[in-house]
């Protein structure tokens, strides 16, 4: 059985084993900001800025707000590196000059970009779903893998927490990140015991105060409960979480939803802007904290769950 173990270099400065997840439109300088000077791994998108030259002024910004505060953790910029994202070359370089601590992959692992994270000492993460999946990147170079569990907020995985990381701990023993559906400390000691090292968190950290989204979708939010996610291809083409509240506020129908490129796919309210992401841990969230409030929040639940487990009969 795995064990928990300490973190390497640079993430033994983080006070939670938590990435507060890239989110598409979602994440901010502010979020990755308030993440790392309360400990925790904060994550920012390259796409959330519509240019190369705007996502460099906020990697430019993040460095000079964080170099106030000595002891804040590392930050993570996420990058598509699919063939599909024009950018990838451009964003890399500037990845590079700003020597970015952690760089998370999505949608394809590509040597070159895992070389030129390592010249400078950065570490990479990239996300998989499944055994098969772990298999292909454990000796590709990356330094830790993102095991996508279902109920995932984004694009999810479809396997069970339980399934996916005893699977993918079978192929793979280096560091491992479980994402999707946690919202409390008591579930990031149980990913822990389950043989994760950390994990990442998406859809509590929409609902905070940082979180430049809508009220309106802060308080859907609120509302909704796991029933209320749908996971559809027909939004994004690829299986991802969807708000049904949002979802018919932006007029279509949840249950026939046409597929991407279809005719009648033709819509004005666009998936993550209007039509708004949230994985099933949406149902365990009832307030909208500051991100120092929820950290505090999650350290303290994280330090009785320990303790929980320790006086539990079974164990004695
Ligand atoms: C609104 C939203 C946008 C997301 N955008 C991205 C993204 O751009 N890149 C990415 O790698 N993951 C993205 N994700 C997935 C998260 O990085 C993370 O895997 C997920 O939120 C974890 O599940 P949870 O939301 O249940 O905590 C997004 C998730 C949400 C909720």
């Amino acid at each position: 059985m795995h064990q928990p173990r300490p973190l390497p270099a640079p993430l033994d400065r983080l006070r939670l084993p938590v990435i507060v997840a890239p989110m598409f439109l979602t994440s901010t300088p502010d979020m990755v900001v308030e993440a790392c000077r309360n400990g925790l791994l904060g994550a920012i998108p390259a796409l959330n800025q519509r240019s190369s030259e705007g996502f460099e002024a906020w990697l430019t910004e993040i460095d000079a707000r964080l170099t106030a505060y000595p002891d804040a953790a590392p930050h993570a910029v996420n990058l598509i590196v699919h063939a599909s994202n024009p950018r990838l070359e451009a964003d890399l370089e500037i990845v590079i000059r700003h020597r970015v601590p952690v760089v998370i992959t999505a949608f394809g692992a590509r040597p070159e970009v895992i070389d030129a994270v390592h010249s400078y000492g950065g570490l990479v993460f990239h996300d998989v779903a499944t055994r098969r999946h772990a298999e292909k990147l454990a000796d590709s170079g990356v330094d830790g893998l993102i095991a996508l569990a279902s109920g995932a907020g984004g694009h999810t995985g479809h396997l069970s927490p339980f399934a996916v990381l005893a699977e993918i701990r079978q192929v793979y023993d280096g560091l491992l990140i479980l994402a999707g559906g946690v919202t409390n400390g008591a579930e990031i000691v149980a990913a822990r015991a389950m043989g994760a090292d950390l994990v990442s968190m998406g859809t509590r950290f929409i609902a905070t105060q940082e979180a430049a989204v809508p009220e309106a979708q802060k308080q859907m939010m609120l509302q909704a409960g796991a029933g209320d996610v749908l996971v559809t291809p027909n939004l994004t083409g690829a299986a991802a979480s969807f708000l049904i509240p949002s979802i018919r506020a932006a007029g279509l129908d949840p249950a026939a939803l046409p597929a991407v490129g279809a005719p009648d796919a033709k819509r004005e309210s666009k998936a993550w802007r209007d039509i708004w992401s949230a994985g099933q841990g949406v149902g365990g969230i009832q307030d909208l904290p500051t991100i120092a409030e929820l950290t505090e929040r999650l350290s303290q639940d994280y330090r009785a769950a320990v303790a929980r487990i320790a006086a539990d009969p079974f164990a004695g």
